[in-house]
């Protein structure tokens, strides 16, 4: 489908918070009016579902659009289709991606300010660039910002399926960093292993298996570990941890709380520190640290360090087409064991390829 800048824009559209399908619809927006000073207009392509956008709808999650009339969505990529006056960094044509959270990009097009979006190569493919400013930066940051790791040390994860699980397992295999990874049982099992072992992981495995598995592979004991589960998952990356380790706790896809065995805080001091890329980390870095860890990623793409997560567009607005297929996306979401990003598919299929 065309969207134009000229096109009347739509977009998912929520008042109050709740659950995604209660809470959000489908509605046209004022049609867009030349960009002022400093601004951009984006026509966008792809724009993920990712946790933290189903937590910002609920009204769960500490950044949200301004309510009544917000446009969720975190990421996303968007095609630069006008610039106005005193704009620098973007030019008609770019691929643009968000530095600042809850820009709202859950929608056709927009006008934006220039100084909240970032370019990035086409040739990084559509899948990349849609995924790009999230989940590999902080896959990144968490490997370097709380343990000096060096080739050979080995982290451990849970919740490895997840997008941010598959960027630490690839961007540690490039450093030379051992991986042990958590799944939850799945029916898919081995290829899901063959996956994650394709991207350069080096034991995957169940919690129930974590003991015997780690003790046959020979790995060293992690010094540092991921936890966006909590609940038993956690628990079981923290028993693993070598002395004076550290859990870092990201996320909590379980909903349970995380729980530090005794032993470990008392005979091996482990340490337990959370990550949280869109406030302390993106505040602590400014823009300019921003750009620059979304640059080092897309020299990871090109390099073919990382490859794109595996994408299941759902259309957002099909002209013509069914109305209600943004609503298909949130049901395919809550399935267990996805093993795929979804994604709002503006392009018109497969459109703004690289
Ligand atoms: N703090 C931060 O700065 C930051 C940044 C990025 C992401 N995050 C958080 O990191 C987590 C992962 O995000 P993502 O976008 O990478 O995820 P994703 O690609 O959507 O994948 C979801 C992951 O969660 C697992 N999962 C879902 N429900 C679960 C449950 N009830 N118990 C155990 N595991 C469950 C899935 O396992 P299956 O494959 O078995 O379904 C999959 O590994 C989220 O909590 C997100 O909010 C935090």
């Amino acid at each position: 489908m065309s969207t134009n800048a000229s096109d009347t824009p739509r977009a998912l559209v929520y008042d109050t918070p709740g659950e995604p399908l209660d809470a959000l619809s489908l509605r046209e927006l004022p049609a867009l009016t030349p960009p002022g000073p400093g601004q951009v207009h984006l026509r966008f392509l792809s724009s993920p579902i990712n946790p933290s956008d189903i937590n910002t709808v609920q009204g769960k999650y500490p950044l949200m659009p301004t309510l009544p009339g917000g446009v969720p969505g975190h990421e996303g990529v968007a095609e630069v289709t006008a610039v106005g006056p005193q704009v620098s960094g973007l030019s008609v044509g770019d691929w643009a991606v968000p530095i600042k959270p809850a820009q709202g990009t859950w929608r056709t097009a927009g006008t934006f300010p220039a100084e909240h979006w970032h370019a990035v190569p086409r040739d990084i493919g559509l899948a990349a660039a849609a995924t790009i400013c999230i989940n590999p930066p902080t896959a990144l940051a968490m490997l370097e910002n709380f343990i000096a790791l060096k080739p050979g040390d080995t982290v451990a994860q849970n919740g490895a399926t997840s997008a941010v699980g598959e960027a630490v397992i690839q961007i540690a295999r490039a450093r030379g960093i051992k991986t042990i990874n958590l799944i939850r049982e799945r029916p898919d099992m081995e290829a899901t292993v063959a996956r994650l072992k394709a991207l350069g992981a080096d034991l995957v495995t169940t919690e129930e298996r974590l003991k015997d598995d780690l003790k046959a592979s020979g790995l060293p004991a992690p010094k540092l570990g991921f936890n966006c589960v909590g609940g038993n998952a956690a628990q079981a990356v923290t028993r693993i941890l070598a002395d004076g380790g550290v859990l870092v706790t990201y996320g909590g896809m379980s909903m349970q709380p995380v729980t530090a065995g005794t032993a470990a805080m008392i005979f091996k001091d482990i340490s337990f520190r959370g990550f949280w890329l869109s406030g302390r980390w993106a505040e602590t870095q400014g823009a300019d640290g921003r750009r620059a860890a979304l640059d080092a990623i897309v020299a990871l793409y090109r390099s073919g360090a990382l490859q794109a997560p595996q994408l299941a567009p759902f259309p957002l607005a099909p002209s013509g087409g069914d109305a209600a297929a943004w609503r298909r996306a949130f049901e395919h979401v809550a399935q267990a064991h996805r093993g795929a990003k979804v994604v709002f598919d503006m392009s018109g299929g497969g459109g703004g390829s690289a």
